[in-house]
């Protein structure tokens, strides 16, 4: 389908920082394959951006995507995966693999959690969007998915990380009625497992949260492994990239992404 070949790298690419969850993921289930990350920080936050704004970012950073050659193109940001997600993979086309972080959920939600009351928390875009509860819907399985929009919790988590102050927030939006007696709650925001600890606290571990990436990550591997894309023997290289760079982004990359990474300015914007 594509002139890739295996040593080709994957592109990740989010609304921020917030994606390197999902890239931390990716890299620990491939360790071998060259990563490309950009977060378009310039743009941060998509989650209260227009439906037709954060496509046209989308678009643009899929095409900055397939110059540098990416074999597969991970859209690590569950709003541009609830605005863009179909519109990328048009304008990509057979040039590489699109990939998002809401399908790989589907068969696994499909396979486990039948009959279940299921919560879902992330922005405004992906639960105003319903891209997440229409292909729930669809399977037939009688899940009831209940969402609600916690929109200050993303950049929350990029000022405080886990402590008191996300806390307290946490109690204010997870005691809405919207999540009462749930199975199981999805953290359908690239920031949130960071604090995956404290909201499995506050419900006293008895609801089990799913933090999609290592599904994602999974869903990729076997990807690349269909279309014998995968580069075992590949030395692991990673540049990550951001569309304005600022210390601060450049000191929380470590909350996200558990190491020391290198940050780079890249002027798509300019
Ligand atoms: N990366 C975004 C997401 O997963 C969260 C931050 C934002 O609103 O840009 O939806």
């Amino acid at each position: 389908m594509t002139k890739h070949t295996a040593i080709h790298p994957i592109g990740i690419f989010d609304s921020g920082i917030g994606g390197l969850t999902v890239a931390r993921a990716v890299v620990n289930h491939l360790p071998s394959e060259n990563i490309i990350y950009f977060g378009d920080t310039a743009h941060m936050p998509y989650g209260d951006k227009s439906t037709s704004a954060i496509q046209a970012y989308s678009v643009k950073i899929a095409d900055m995507l397939l110059q540098q050659q990416c074999k597969l193109i991970v859209i690590a940001c569950y709003s541009a995966t609830s605005a863009a997600y179909e519109l990328v993979k048009e304008y990509v086309a057979d040039k590489a693999i699109v990939m998002d972080v809401i399908d790989p959920m589907v068969p696994y939600l499909h396979a486990n959690h039948a009959n279940h009351r299921i919560g879902l928390i992330g922005t405004r875009q992906t639960v105003n969007s319903n891209v997440y509860k229409k292909k729930i819907d669809k399977l037939n399985r009688n899940i009831q998915l209940s969402s609600l929009p916690t929109n200050l919790l993303a950049s929350a988590i990029e000022e405080f990380g886990d402590n008191k102050v996300i806390d307290s927030l946490l109690n204010e939006y997870l005691s809405h009625p919207t999540l009462k007696n749930l199975d199981v709650l999805i953290l359908a925001c690239t920031h949130y497992p960071v604090v995956k600890e404290n909201i499995a606290r506050y419900f006293k571990h008895e609801v089990e949260i799913i933090d999609p990436s290592d599904i994602v990550a999974l869903a990729i591997k076997k990807r690349l492994a269909q279309d014998n894309l995968l580069n075992p023997d590949g030395i692991g290289s990673k540049h990550f990239y951001v569309s304005d760079y600022t210390e601060s982004f450049s000191a929380g990359t470590k909350t996200f992404f558990a190491e020391d990474i290198n940050l780079e300015h890249y002027p798509l914007w300019d």
